[in-house]
Order: C-alpha cells, then structure tokens, then sequence
C-alpha cells in the first residue's frame, strides 16, 4: 500500500518525506485555504513547490469548478504545473464526464468524494487512476467506512478495473491499518496518524530498559 500524506502543509509534507516512506500527497481547496495559500499564482506556485519537496510522487491538486467545461480548463491548467500532478475531480456527472476527457488525453485523476461502491464503479469506468472513498466521514455519520473499502475491492478485483482504492478521510493509526487489511492501494492520511504508527508503549517501555542496561556494560 502506498502512503499519501492529506495535507498542503510544506513543513509536514517535508517531514514525512524525510522519514522515507512517502508516494505522494493530496490537497482539497479546504487543505489549501488553511495555509492561506490565496490568489491563482499562488496556488500554482504551492502545488509546484509541493510536487518538488515529493520528488516523484503523485500529488493531487483539485478543481474548485463543478461544470464539465470549466474543469478541462482548470484541470489542463493544474496537470501543466508539473508532471506528477493528478487532477483530483468530485464525483458528480460533469466530473464523471471531465475524468473521461482526462483518461482519453492522458491527464491522470483522482475522482473525490465517494461514499459509495455504485460510484467507485462509475469512476473507475470513466478510467479515473484514484479513488478517493472518504472512510472517517462515513464513520462519521454512523456507517463503516472500512467496509466500503472492502466492498470497492471486492468489485473491482471481480470486475478487473484498474482505478487505484485511495482511502481518505483518515482519522486515526488503526484506520491506516484496517485500510491496508481491506485492500486499499493507497492511503492518504494527516501526518500525526503516520506518525501515530509508530507507537505503542511496550516499545517504550522495552527502549528505556534496553538504553539503561546497555550503560552497564
Ligand atoms: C483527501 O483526498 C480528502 O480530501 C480528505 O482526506 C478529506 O478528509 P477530511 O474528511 O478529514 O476532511
């Protein structure tokens, strides 16, 4: 499973490129108005200096338009920044229709905003590269978000689609694992839940006995 960093936040995408496990990131127009990052070349200049500190990886930069015209232009604009930009489109029917004109010219997508397998089917019909179910805000609103991971795999294991499962909406450690469990091939999740991987309290306390009889040697 690849790891995608949730955030348009340099210092933290800088820190989890630094411990070497990062693919890629993503940005909403919600991510990127809280940096304050306002005005078109600035956000043109934001993204750009985001796909150099990820040296490689894919990074999804959204439309803020909802019409199929506005976001070819949009999106044409977003994936001319740089190489590793994937156009991160909602999954409505212009978005649906947008993601089709991207595959066909060779422009790589993110469909956003799935809450459901019937839409993931649909996305990955129109040949989008990710698919972005949102697992933390079906939680959120009472139903299992790792079981829409699991359904989205099942189908299209079954059916040969080839979209990437890209679980977002992450909220906590075990949300990364129980995603990597169902079958996601990626999960984009906010920095402290990377870092939150890490720990666990035998490790600490099996650390400091370790550095105190090391000293008595
Ligand atoms: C990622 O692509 C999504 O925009 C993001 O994960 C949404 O997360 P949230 O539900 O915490 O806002």
């Amino acid at each position: 499973m690849k790891f995608f960093i949730d955030t348009a936040n340099l210092a933290q995408i800088k820190e989890a490129h630094d411990l070497g496990i990062l693919d890629g990131v993503t940005t909403n127009p919600s991510l990127m108005a809280k940096e304050g990052v306002k005005g078109n070349d600035a956000i043109m200049n934001h993204y750009k200096t985001i796909c150099e500190l990820v040296d490689g990886g894919d990074v999804s930069a959204e439309v803020f338009s909802t019409t199929y015209n506005e976001m070819i232009e949009e999106g044409k604009k977003l994936a001319a920044i740089h190489k590793n930009i994937v156009v991160k489109v909602p999954m409505i029917k212009d978005g649906v229709k947008a993601i089709k004109w991207f595959t066909d010219n060779g422009i790589k997508t993110n469909c956003t905003l799935i809450f459901s397998a019937g839409q993931a089917i649909l996305a990955a019909k129109a040949g989008a590269t990710y698919i972005s179910p949102f697992i933390g805000r079906i939680d959120d609103s009472g139903w299992d978000g790792v079981q829409l991971i699991e359904e989205i795999a099942q189908i299209y294991a079954v059916q040969g689609f080839k979209s990437e499962i890209l679980a977002a909406s992450i909220r906590t450690p075990n949300h990364i694992v129980k995603c990597a469990a169902a079958g996601a091939d990626v999960c984009t999740s906010p920095l402290d839940s990377i870092l939150g991987l890490l720990k666990h309290p035998l490790t600490d306390i099996g650390l400091a006995k370790f550095v105190e009889d090391a000293k008595k040697m």
